[in-house]
Parts: structure tokens; sequence; C-alpha cells
């Protein structure tokens, strides 16, 4: 498996997150119970995991949350997962952006020797903290030196701001070389991905499922190769369809469009990678389609060449070993 589409923060583990809690005596509220996140609709959740973040409050935090994160993730058989990173999440629990990026990479340097698993980092902005902030994250992202940062997204509440508010922010991380990723088409519908498309040229989409709404939409997004960090789990877990069989995978596959599977923020939505690969078979999508996902991801992976033929050559050795592909695709 490789994961495109997950934020760093939305995979902390709630008994992480309440251990982190206790120690630096901060109140949750009422957002963890009984071992899961508590949240009942997208502003709802996106409070909660505003929440749970502020207790990561030192370099070494976040270090633990990557590489836990990577270590769970590699244990599930993935080679290759990139995850969000948001520098003003960090601000917020009085993390400088510099020591929230080296502590992540802390992590993944660790999971990596453990455990072999290939990591990059993607510098979001978050929508609703303003168009200001998140050219803040742009220039952040788009600095010198920036370990294992290969990408720029949009994350937040889609239903604030027009997305061509935000071309300045793509066209700074652009300029630096960046890989480029944006949230469209998740609570807003397919009109929203086209704005997308259109202020910003995306590489990827993170969501995009409500292009299904638009067949010409459709086409255009197979035709040029943009490509869809799909979460299924995510999607069902927010209520845009009721269920699998209602899920848009399936027929964005058939109509070409190159698709990734992503867990988004795992523990919020009672998902994991596998899970969503458990969920596209039970979508209909059959061995060599989920081992599909798996090469696209790596193909449109924000990597240099020479670490994405790696993992190819890995991902078909794996697949080869399998016979038929089972927990490594
Ligand atoms: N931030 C974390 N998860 C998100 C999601 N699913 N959509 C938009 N912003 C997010
Ligand atoms: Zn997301």
């Amino acid at each position: 498996m490789a994961e495109l589409h997950c934020h760093i923060e939305g995979a902390a583990d709630p008994g992480l997150v309440c251990m982190l809690a206790r120690r630096y005596g901060i109140d949750l509220g009422d957002i963890v119970r009984d071992d899961f996140y508590v949240w009942h609709d997208f502003s709802s959740f996106l409070a909660a995991y505003d929440r749970a973040s502020t207790v990561f409050r030192s370099e070494e935090d976040f270090a633990e949350l990557a590489t836990d994160h990577l270590t769970r993730l590699a244990s599930a058989g993935t080679l290759y997962a990139e995850f969000f990173i948001s520098p003003d999440h960090a601000k917020l629990s009085g993390v400088a952006p510099e020591a929230y990026a080296a502590g992540l990479a802390t992590g993944i340097a660790r999971a990596r020797e453990a455990t072999g698993i290939e990591a990059r980092m993607i510098v979001v902005g978050v929508r609703h903290l303003g168009v200001e902030a998140v050219e803040r994250a742009a220039r952040f992202a788009a600095g010198p030196g920036r370990r294992d940062i290969t990408g720029f997204g949009l994350a937040g509440d889609e239903r604030i701001g027009a997305h061509a508010d935000f071309r300045k922010a793509f066209d700074i991380a652009r300029d630096a070389g960046l890989g480029l990723t944006i949230h469209a088409g998740e609570v807003c519908g397919a009109e929203s991905v086209r704005a997308a498309i259109d202020a910003v040229a995306p590489h990827r989409i993170g969501h995009g499922v409500r292009a299904i709404e638009d067949a010409a939409l459709i086409a255009e997004i197979a035709r040029r190769g943009i490509v869809l960090e799909v979460c299924p789990g995510s999607n069902l877990a927010l209520g845009l369809y009721p269920d699998i069989a209602s899920h848009p995978l399936k027929r964005l596959v058939a109509a070409g469009v190159k698709v990734t599977l992503g867990a988004d923020d795992p523990p919020f939505f009672r998902t994991s990678l596998a899970a969503e690969y458990r969920l596209a078979a039970e979508a209909g999508i059959d061995a060599p389609g989920r081992l599909a996902f798996t090469r696209t991801a790596i193909e449109a992976a924000f990597v240099d060449e020479t670490t994405r033929r790696r993992l190819i050559d890995r991902l078909m050795l794996a697949a080869l070993s399998l016979g038929a592909p089972g927990t490594s695709q």
C-alpha cells in the first residue's frame, strides 16, 4: 500500500493525545470519549481536530507522532506515505514551524530506520485561517533546507473563501518546485473542483469525489491525468454518501480517472489505510485494481525520480512474491 492523503494531527491516536493532555494539564473538553474522538458534522470534526492538535507542545512530541503513525502504516504493509503538516496548528500550541517540521522529520527518520518505510511531508495552508496565513505557510514550505517537505496544499473549511484567493500561495509553492495538491469536491460540489483546477492547476486533488456530479469535468480530469486522493472512509463518516455502494470510487476508475486511497484522519473516522483498501474491495475494485491504486500513488508521489524507481521496484517485488496481491497492495 501507499498513501498520499493523511493529516498528521488527524492521525494522532486518542490514547497518545490523552496521555499528552494529562502531561501538560490540558483540558480536552468532550472531544474524546471511551478512547474515540467525538464530533457530529464537518464543523465539529474540524473543531475537535483543532483541539486535539493543541496537545503537541515540543519538537519531540511531533517526532513521536510521526513515528507512531508511520510505524503503524509500515506494519500494515505500507511502502510509502505522505502526510500533511500544518505550521499554523503547531504555532497555536507554541511550537515554531521550524521545530515542528524538524520534529516530524526526526520521526520519519526513526520510522524509516526501524521499518524501511519511505515518507515525505506536504505543508498545508488552512483556508479558514485566511489568505495571509495560507501565503505564510507557502513561504515556509518554499524556504531553503526544508528536509522532507516536497509539496504544498490547501485544507480546512472548503465553504470559506474562493479557490482563486489562494492563487498566489500556490504560485509561491510552484516556483519553489513543490508538488501541488488542493482539497476540493469534499463538502462542496463539482463546481469547487472546477474552480480549484482553474485557479491553481494542481497535480493532485484531495478528495475531488464530487466531480462525479459533472461528466465533462470528470472527462477533463481523466484527460489531464490529475490524480484524485480518494478517502472513502472519511467520505462515509462525514455523510457525503450513505454507504460504500453509493460512493463514486468505482465510477471514477471506470471513467479513467487516476485514483489513490487515503485515510485522511484515520482515528477520527475510525478507519486506517488497510480499511480503505478493504472498502475499495467492497466497492467492487478487484485485486489488480487495488494494486493499481498503490502504483498510481507512487507514480504521483512528490519524490525524486530515484526514490520513485526504488519504490516501484519494491512494489513489483512485493506483488510478485505474494502471487496475488494481498496485504502489500
Ligand atoms: N483537515 C483535516 N481533515 C480535513 C478534511 N477532511 N477536509 C478539510 N480539511 C481537513
Ligand atoms: Zn484531507
